[in-house]
């Protein structure tokens, strides 16, 4: 049976325009989400926008406009990075939510009616300190030099309040961790989590009343209730399920939220939401009696040339600007390359440029512009025969299936790291066999034996595009286009003999994949 898979980004805050730490958890959703679907899995992957709470009315205040209009704009700059917009960053999103949406508003509602009958909210006055930017409350102890230990503002805050008993979920949460080690990944944020509430949770403010932002609680209960907006991260939260259609138990919801065999939900979010996600999150899922999700996949965060990311300093680096300088798979591919996925990374121009000439010019792309266009000179442009090349041909296969199991085990690991090596060392062993059988000294000695290795490179570079797709989605297809691949026979399943190329199959006109990024600099 298809295992389904529910894989989601966090939404968005549309106080600002997106830039590469947004594209970052994006991008690395999609490649998770592309290679569930190639290895058979019915995969839903959604990513948004947050448009409610302070910190958007804030800045929609700043901009001199009504917080809807301002949402409305700005999302559509999120929206321009995926599917359903222009799609900027080749993002295979099945939808995309708006937290004003009317969907969203019956969801909301519908959590906090159930987790308000369980007995688990209750009105008091929160007095404490606030942190607008990070949309989250702070205890004094917790505060470092009279700001959030994030480095945020706070500012004191004292309001009437709906609070959830977060309290009392500190030993089932506990418990929940121990029978699920594998719920939060990496394991130190396993282990800062678990330690996190061992230390004790307080009850957290749900609701909000100096300003009106927000979404309004279901009727009922106390007499000023109509003045308190729900707390965004309750609202944020939602989401993911108002996306499956519920409170409607709707086929999507019950197949990749209620079903215990799927593989999903798996939540990807920067370590900076951790708490929200591993803590707040499941609580409210327990409280409203709904089953939690799978995993909670934190990644790090980026810094820019070794500095941190920020408008007062000026190096916010816009999705756009990248993918024009140096083109989306590219792009992409650095992204996930890079930094072995959970721990923080620093985006520097220099070491992108210099991976991808090597990783993907020097290498695959190499790799591919020689075998096809050897094959487009000397084999009349069709795939060669295989000749008597069959042993050797079936140890290859079995070499390309032990990738298969490395990178599939890597990509469930999340380490993304790890199976784009596995890419890149096949692609290096195919150069280093093109270079010992040199095809273009076997051209004139025995033409039979060039065209049985270029037949074996050919078919390598089908393994490797296979793979490459969830990377680089582009320029992996393109490559498939050019070995005549069919659309419709490039998932995992086709990793077999019995679709590898048909000798005789005509090849279209080789064009480079991976072109190099010249930056001028060492002509100098
Ligand atoms: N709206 C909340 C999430 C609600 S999810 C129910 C939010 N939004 S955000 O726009 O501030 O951040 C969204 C994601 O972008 C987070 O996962 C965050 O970690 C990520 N990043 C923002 N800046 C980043 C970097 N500099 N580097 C890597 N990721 C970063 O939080």
């Amino acid at each position: 049976m298809t295992q389904s898979f529910y894989v989601t980004t966090p939404i968005y805050y549309v106080n600002d325009s997106p830039h590469i730490g947004h594209a970052y958890t994006t991008i690395a959703c999609d490649a998770l989400a592309r290679f569930m679907r190639l290895d058979g899995h019915d995969v839903k992957f959604l990513t948004g926008t947050d448009e409610h709470g302070q910190k958007v009315d804030k800045a929609a205040r700043a901009a001199g406009k009504d917080p809807k209009a301002f949402c409305d704009e700005v999302s559509k700059r999120f929206l321009a990075l995926v599917k359903g917009g222009e799609n900027l960053l080749n993002v295979s999103n099945d939808d995309f939510i708006r937290t004003t949406e009317e969907r969203h508003t019956r969801a909301c509602q519908e959590l906090w009616r159930r987790i308000e009958a369980s007995g688990n909210i209750y009105l008091g006055k929160y007095a404490g300190w606030y942190a607008v930017r990070d949309e989250a409350y702070y205890q004094e102890s917790e505060l470092v030099n009279g700001k959030a230990p994030t480095g945020a503002e706070v500012e004191w805050t004292e309001e009437e309040s709906y609070f959830f008993k977060l309290s009392a979920f500190q030993e089932k949460l506990l418990t929940f961790y121990e029978e699920r080690k594998d719920f939060i990944v990496p394991e130190a944020r396993y282990n800062e989590v678990v330690s996190f509430v061992k230390g004790g949770l307080r009850d957290l403010s749900i609701s909000r009343t100096s300003f009106s932002w927000g979404i309004p609680l279901p009727p009922g209960g106390e007499s000023n209730r109509e003045k308190h907006v729900m707390y965004v991260w309750i609202d944020a939260l939602t989401n993911y399920l108002t996306a499956l259609g519920w409170p409607e138990e709707t086929p999507d919801y019950k197949k990749f939220w209620a079903d215990p065999e799927s593989t999903g939900p798996v939540h990807v979010i920067g370590k900076d939401i951790l708490r929200f996600h591993a803590v707040y999150w499941p609580a409210f899922l327990m409280a409203a009696d709904l089953p939690l999700p799978k995993k909670i996949v934190s990644h790090g965060w980026w810094t820019i040339e070794g500095e941190k990311m920020s408008k007062s300093l000026g190096n916010v680096i816009a999705p756009k600007e990248l993918i024009d300088a140096y083109g989306l798979d590219p792009v992409r591919y650095f992204l996930l390359r890079e930094v072995p996925f959970g721990n923080d990374g620093n985006f520097s121009r220099e070491n992108l440029v210099t991976r991808v000439n090597a990783e993907l010019a020097n290498n695959i792309g190499n790799l591919a512009q020689r075998t096809l266009s050897m094959i487009q000179k000397n084999c009349g442009g069709r795939v060669p025969e295989k000749g008597d090349a069959e042993a050797n041909e079936y140890k290859v296969n079995q070499a390309n299936k032990a990738h298969y199991e490395h990178i599939a085990n890597a990509m469930r690991a999340n380490d993304f790291v790890k199976a784009i090596d596995m890419i890149i060392d096949l692609a290096a062993k195919s150069n280093a066999y093109i270079d010992k059988q040199a095809p273009w000294v076997l051209k004139k000695e025995n033409p039979q034996r060039m065209g049985e290795v270029l037949y074996l490179l050919a078919e390598k570079l089908r393994w490797i595009s296979i793979f490459l797709q969830p990377f680089c989605p582009a320029a992996a297809g393109k490559m498939l286009d050019q070995l005549a691949v069919s659309e419709n026979e490039r998932s995992f399943a086709h990793l077999t003999e019995r679709y590898a190329l048909k000798p005789g199959t005509t090849l279209p006109p080789p064009q480079g994949v991976f072109p190099r990024i010249e930056t001028g600099e060492k002509r100098g």
